[in-house]
């Protein structure tokens, strides 16, 4: 199998006190030490030995606190209530792996391209290239208010992200490969003549150049993106490298997956040349029985108010506003400012137009697991749904962790040889760069 129809592997780190999962940090095995570097750099090496391509931080910029209006129950409950500079997290992670992939996300909507650009470039040569972005546009009040902004509409939020993207490729496209010369003889340092000024002068952004960064090992850093609305997909299309998704369901990931597909074709990119990677938990025991007390064991961790605490958050919505049963009004629907496929999975699932907070809950099922389709058993069983899914539903997967590090390790130790046996996944990283390991050219100049 070529490198791109092997399945491509990402861990979906957090940096802050849980996984994915708030009621992880309750599990027993669960490493609580998230304000040291050695709870990152752990979890990179057990990575990095199963030879996944990316470890991925997800970021917000806020803690939640939209339901009942202030942040008691997630601070009381641990509930994503730490949220660190995933990028120094990601560095720490990077000095201590060498051929893994570091993605950090950060936010088009509340960060400046000069600064973004700057900071992955860095990220590119500290870790000999093997940076990516993950490029979201934030979405909810309490990331504003820690800004001192207003929210902003969903679809300006991406317009205003491919104006700043084209700010952040040009700054990266700005020095030629050899415009550094470090000639002591001649006392020639760089060929000015190779390293232009941006002078970018667009409708959200301007930014002058000269970059302050000579290009980096990948030329520039992978990008990923996981938009999931109709303007959300289009962005994804234009930018992304790597994209991540939710699909519910393997009949549904099938149908999604084509789609997207057909709509890249349709935009003019090699379909082949995008990785779509949808979000999963993996429960790996010796047997499937022990896999099954191993997700009892995690499932009874979850409790109710993880749920509606990130509904709120996700949402933007004060999911303690409403009676359990109470529908929602179409106004309150239409006013959803969060992540409208949220909204818009519990409409068509439950078949109600008004929706109760009982369906967001149920539908939705926030907080626990079953969030994300849950891959459990033994490594044969967890394999073969993988290998289901490769191909026809995805290019890849990225785990969620039911509780760190080990989720990663039970995995890797027991999972990837499966994979592998089954030639479905490699058993040496193929480059030195991200952009190999993932079968990626590397952009050009200019
Ligand atoms: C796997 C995955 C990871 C994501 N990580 C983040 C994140 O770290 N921060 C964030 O603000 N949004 C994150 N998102 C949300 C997306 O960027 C996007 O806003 C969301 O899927 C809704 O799509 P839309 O913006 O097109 O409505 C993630 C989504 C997925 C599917």
């Amino acid at each position: 199998m070529s490198t791109r129809k092997k399945m491509a592997l990402v861990a979906f780190l957090q940096a802050q006190n849980c996984t994915n999962l708030p009621s992880s940090w309750r599990h027993p095995k669960a490493e609580l030490d998230f304000l040291s570097p050695g709870y990152y750099s752990r979890i990179g090496k057990v990575l990095e030995e199963g030879k996944f391509h990316l470890a991925f931080f997800d970021d917000r910029l806020a803690i939640p606190d939209i339901y009942q209006a202030n942040a008691a129950a997630t601070l009381r409950e641990g509930i994503r209530a730490v949220k660190l500079d995933p990028m120094i997290c990601a560095t720490a992670l990077g000095y201590a792996t060498r051929s893994l992939g570091i993605g950090v996300t950060y936010s088009t909507t509340y960060y400046e391209p000069f600064h973004v650009a700057r900071t992955f470039a860095t990220l590119d040569h500290m870790t000999g290239g093997r940076a990516a972005w993950n490029v979201v546009t934030s979405l909810n009040g309490a990331e504003a208010a820690n800004f001192g902004r207003e929210i902003i509409g969903h679809d300006l939020r991406y317009d205003r992200a491919d104006e700043f993207i084209e700010v952040v490729q040009g700054h990266w496209r700005s020095w030629d490969d050899d415009a550094l010369v470090l000639d002591r003889a001649s006392g020639l340092f760089a060929d000015d003549s190779k390293v232009r000024a941006l002078a970018f002068e667009g409708e959200y952004f301007r930014s002058a150049g000269p970059f302050t960064v000579p290009r980096s090992p990948q030329g520039e850093p992978v990008l990923i993106q996981a938009g999931q609305s109709g303007r959300g997909k289009q962005f994804a299309a234009r930018w992304g490298d790597l994209v991540f998704v939710i699909y519910p369901n393997l009949d549904l990931g099938r149908k999604q997956y084509g789609e997207f597909k057909s709509y890249l074709a349709n935009s003019g990119r090699d379909p082949d040349s995008v990785r779509v990677a949808p979000a999963i938990y993996t429960i790996v025991g010796r047997s499937n029985a022990e896999a099954e007390d191993m997700r009892a064991e995690i499932e009874a961790l979850a409790k109710p108010i993880d749920g509606l605490v990130l509904l709120s958050e996700v949402l933007n919505f004060d999911f303690a506003s409403k009676g359990y049963d109470e529908p929602f009004t179409t106004d309150e629907l239409n006013g959803i400012s969060g992540i409208q496929a949220f909204r818009d999975r519990v409409i068509t699932l439950s078949g109600r137009a008004n929706p109760t907070v009982r369906d967001f809950v149920e539908f939705t099922r926030r907080g626990t697991i079953n969030e994300f389709p849950v891959f459990a058993g033994d490594a044969k069983t967890v394999a073969d749904q993988m290998e289901e899914w490769l191909g026809s539903a995805c290019d890849g997967f990225v785990i969620a962790g039911t509780h760190a590090p080990g989720s990663y390790e039970d995995f890797v130790a027991h999972v990837v040889p499966e994979l592998q046996r089954r030639d479905l996944f490699r058993t040496e990283y193929q480059g030195t760069t991200l952009r190999s390991n993932l079968g990626l050219d590397r952009p050009k100049v200019g």
